[in-house]
C-alpha cells in the first residue's frame, strides 16, 4: 500500500495513522510530528538533478534542504557504496562498514531464534536488508527520519537506490545502481519513535540498535523500550560510538560524557554497563544480560575530501529468559 490511513478500531481511540509514500506513519504525537517534517513529508522526487541542483544553489548550505541531502548523501554511501558498480576499489574510505558491523553481531550472538526481527535506527535500511535476507519472517526497520525511509521504500519497491552523492560544498552528483536484494515481502519500513515503540511486549526474536543510542531524546528510554520488546531469551544488538551532541540528546540525559567527578568517572561504557543486568545504577534494566562486548570500526563520508572513523562499542545482549 502506497498511501492510506489506519484507523484504530477501539472505540476510545479512533486515531488515525497515515501511510504515505508506502511508509505507515505510527507516532504518538502525529500531529507534532508532521508540522515539524513538512519537507521530507510534501518533498517531491520526480525533479530532475539539473533542476535539484538549481534549488540546492537556491536554497543554498545550512538550509534544511542541504542538510537533508548531506545525511542522505553520507549514510546512502556507507549503506549503499559498496554496492555500486562504480565504486573504485581503494575510496579513502571505504563504504558498507555498517553492513560489517552487523555480520560481526549477528555472528557473535548466542542463539538465533524464528520470528519477528526490529531494527531501531535503520535510516536507510541496509541493515534492515541484510536481515530480511537471513529471516523469512517479518524485519521491520523503524526511524524516526521520513526522508531516509523514503529512500528505503522506494529502494525496497524498486529494487535500485537514487542518492545524492556530495562532492564538495553544495555541489552533489546523483547516484542511480542496481541492488542484490529482490523480492522481499517479509521487509517493511515505518516511522517509529525509538522511545516509545507502538508495539506489544515480548514481540521480537532479535532487536538491533545500531549506532542510535546517543542520538535520542532519551537513551534510557530507549534502552528500556529495546527490552520491552524483545521475547525472553532473545538477544539484541546495540552499537554506540558514544557521540554525545546536545542537539540530539540533552546533557542530563546522555550516558556519561559528564560529571567526570563521579564514581563513573563520566565514562560512558561504565554508565550503560551499570544500566544493564548486574549492573548498579538504581533503574538498572535487571532482564538485559550482556552476552559479549566488541570494538567495531564505523565509517562516514561527508564529502570527496572529508570522512569521519568511528570506534564504535558494539554489546551483544539477551534479555533474561524469566520462568
Ligand atoms: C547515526 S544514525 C545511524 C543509522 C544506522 N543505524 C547506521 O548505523 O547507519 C541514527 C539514526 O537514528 C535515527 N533516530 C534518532 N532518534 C530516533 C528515534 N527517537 N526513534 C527512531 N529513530 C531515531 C536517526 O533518524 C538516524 O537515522
Amino acid at each position: 500500500m502506497i498511501e492510506g490511513i489506519l484507523l484504530c478500531s477501539n472505540p476510545q481511540c479512533q486515531s488515525e495513522y497515515p501511510i504515505i509514500d508506502g511508509i505507515p506513519l505510527i507516532i504518538i504525537d502525529l500531529r507534532a510530528y508532521v508540522s515539524q517534517n513538512i519537507l521530507p513529508v510534501l518533498g517531491r522526487q520526480d525533479l530532475t538533478d539539473t533542476m535539484e541542483s538549481l534549488l540546492g544553489d537556491c536554497f543554498g548550505p545550512g538550509s534544511a534542504f542541504d542538510s537533508q541531502r548531506q545525511h542522505l548523501s553520507t549514510y546512502a554511501f556507507d549503506h549503499y557504496g559498496d554496492l555500486d558498480p562504480e565504486q573504485t576499489i581503494h575510496p579513502p574510505i571505504e563504504p558498507g562498514s555498517i553492513a560489517r558491523l552487523l555480520e560481526q553481531g549477528l555472528r557473535s550472538l548466542p542463539r538465533k531464534d524464528h520470528g519477528p526481527v526490529i531494527d531501531i535506527g535503520c535510516a536507510l535500511g541496509r541493515t534492515s536488508f541484510e536481515l530480511a535476507q537471513q529471516n523469512d519472517d517479518i524485519v521491520l526497520g523503524v526511524d524516526l527520519n521520513f526522508n531516509m525511509l523514503k529512500v528505503a521504500a522506494s529502494t525496497l519497491r524498486t529494487g535500485h537506490i537514487t542518492y545524492p552523492k556530495r562532492r564538495v560544498g553544495i555541489s552533489f552528483d546523483r547516484k542511480t545502481f542496481q541492488l542484490p536484494f529482490r523480492n522481499m515481502p517479509n521487509l517493511d519500513f515505518w516511522v517509529c519513535d525509538a522511545t516509545a515503540l507502538p508495539f506489544t511486549d515480548e514481540l521480537f526474536v532479535l532487536a538491533t540498535s545500531l549506532n542510535v543510542l546517543d542520538c535520542v531524546n532519551s537513551p534510557y528510554d530507549h534502552l528500556k523500550e529495546f527490552a520491552r520488546v524483545l521475547t525472553p531469551g532473545s538477544s539484541g544488538i546495540i552499537a554506540t560510538p558514544y557521540d554525545w551532541s546536545a542537539n540530539a540528546t540533552p546533557v542530563g540525559s546522555w550516558l556519561g560524557g559528564h560529571s567526570q567527578r563521579s564514581p563513573h568517572k563520566g565514562d560512558s561504557d561504565a554508565v550503560l554497563r551499570s544500566l544493564l543486568a548486574g549492573g548498579n545504577h538504581p533503574k538498572a534494566l535487571s532482564e538485559l544480560a550482556v552476552i559479549s562486548e566488541h570494538e567495531i570500526p564505523w565509517n562516514l563520508r561527508l564529502h570527496d575530501r572529508s570522512h569521519m572513523k568511528y570506534l564504535v562499542q558494539m554489546l551483544i545482549v539477551q534479555k533474561h529468559a524469566g520462568i
